[in-house]
């Protein structure tokens, strides 16, 4: 990418616009869209634009700190990469050149089971631990393989996903005809055989189950897995305090409020609506992550203010990932991260323990 063009990309938006004149049109749909009419993939937006921020004025801001300790790991500020799936649909190195991204950009990444590159050759080219995002897989004993050779890799935390038992519908997916390429696997479960580690993506009408997704995970997996481990365990796409609550009693180390950035259930609510609700619950006992919407600077401070330790962005990194490789995941954190500086010094805020929930009031009805 040229100079000029680069630097025409000045928010996350930005790279949105360009990577879908980038990709083709199958592989734009399975980024953007969400399950049936969007409804919750708009919410997760529209509930930012409901925030206001309230600053204080006249504190001395020359020196802001953005950093915060996660799993005893320092993180120069409270943003990670989400886990998402076949990244070699939106570069030729896939996974690694991410993992390259994140690297430069230092933040974590979360290594999707969904990978086109296996987890072992994304630690191997990363700098720095990946955290493994699994999906329980119907083979127990398969399962428990996998979460032992990502953790002998060097991984650093496992997420399990909870919100998609079964199959969404994708309509907008299905529309633009996507499925895995022919020759492009989930390398994580090539050792279930080719055929099903290549198994179809959601389907298509009709299919409610899916075969690299076990649909019979219960509360009693949750308790199993966490005595396999000895890593920390966080529960993906959690909406409701009770849920968070219960993952807190059975030792769960964090929650990631998320609804799967609207592809999972439609109609479910916003992931900042229920921040607040889940933070009341279980903030302080266990570490707490939102996803879903996150574009601007502002979204990770009013995410922050409601109670989340860290945010985390799924589909900007992917755009950023087709526009520019390594360098356009970079640059797009680099504007993530300073905008949310800015507004924290905007704000009047010098450390993420100064950001209040009290910062911030419902925009009132016009
Ligand atoms: C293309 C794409 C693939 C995804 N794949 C996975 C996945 O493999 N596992 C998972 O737990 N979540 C997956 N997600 C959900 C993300 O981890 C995250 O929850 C969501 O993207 C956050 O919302 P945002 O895209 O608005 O930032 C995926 C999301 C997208 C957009």
């Amino acid at each position: 990418m040229d100079i000029s063009a680069r630097s025409m990309l000045l928010c996350l938006d930005d790279y949105e616009v360009t990577a879908r004149e980038l990709l083709n049109k199958a592989a734009y749909e399975y980024i953007a869209s969400g399950a049936a009419d969007e409804k919750t993939l708009k919410a997760n937006r529209a509930a930012f634009d409901e925030i206001e921020i309230l600053p204080q004025v006249l504190v001395d801001v020359s020196s802001i700190d953005t950093s915060r300790t996660i799993f005893g790991r320092k993180h120069d500020y409270p943003i990670l990469l989400a886990p998402t799936g076949y990244h070699r649909l939106f570069h030729e190195r896939g996974e690694i050149e991410s993992v390259y991204g994140a690297n430069r950009s230092n933040t974590t990444l979360i290594a999707s089971t969904f990978s086109t590159v296996s987890f072992e050759a994304m630690q191997r080219a990363s700098a720095a631990p990946l955290w493994f995002q699994l999906y329980m897989q119907r083979d127990r004993g398969f399962t428990r393989e996998l979460v032992r050779r990502v953790t002998e890799a060097g991984c650093e935390a496992i997420c399990l996903t909870v919100d998609l038992a079964v199959n969404s519908p994708r309509d907008r997916e299905l529309r633009a005809g996507f499925e895995l390429p022919a020759g492009m696997v989930r390398e994580n479960l090539i050792d279930m055989g080719r055929e099903t580690a290549s198994a179809a993506h959601s389907g298509g009408v009709g299919m409610l189950y899916n075969q690299v997704r076990a649909p019979n995970v219960t509360w009693k997996d949750v308790e199993w897995l966490r005595d396999e481990l000895t890593i920390p365990l966080l529960l993906k796409g959690v909406l409701r305090p009770e849920d968070a609550e219960t993952a807190r009693q059975l030792g769960c180390d964090g929650v990631i409020v998320s609804n799967h950035g609207g592809r999972a259930l439609d109609g479910v609510p916003s992931t900042m609506s229920m921040l607040p609700k889940i933070a009341d619950k279980v903030g302080g006992s266990l570490a707490l992550f939102l996803d879903g919407g996150i574009r601007r600077g502002t979204d990770v401070f009013a995410a922050l203010a409601m109670g989340a330790d860290a945010v985390m962005v799924g589909r900007s990194y992917l755009y950023a990932l087709a526009v520019d490789g390594a360098e356009g995941i970079e640059r797009m954190m680099a504007i993530l991260k300073t905008e949310f500086e800015m507004a924290m010094g905007l704000a009047g805020c010098t450390a993420l323990s100064t950001i209040e929930r009290a910062m911030l009031q419902m925009r009132p009805a016009r």
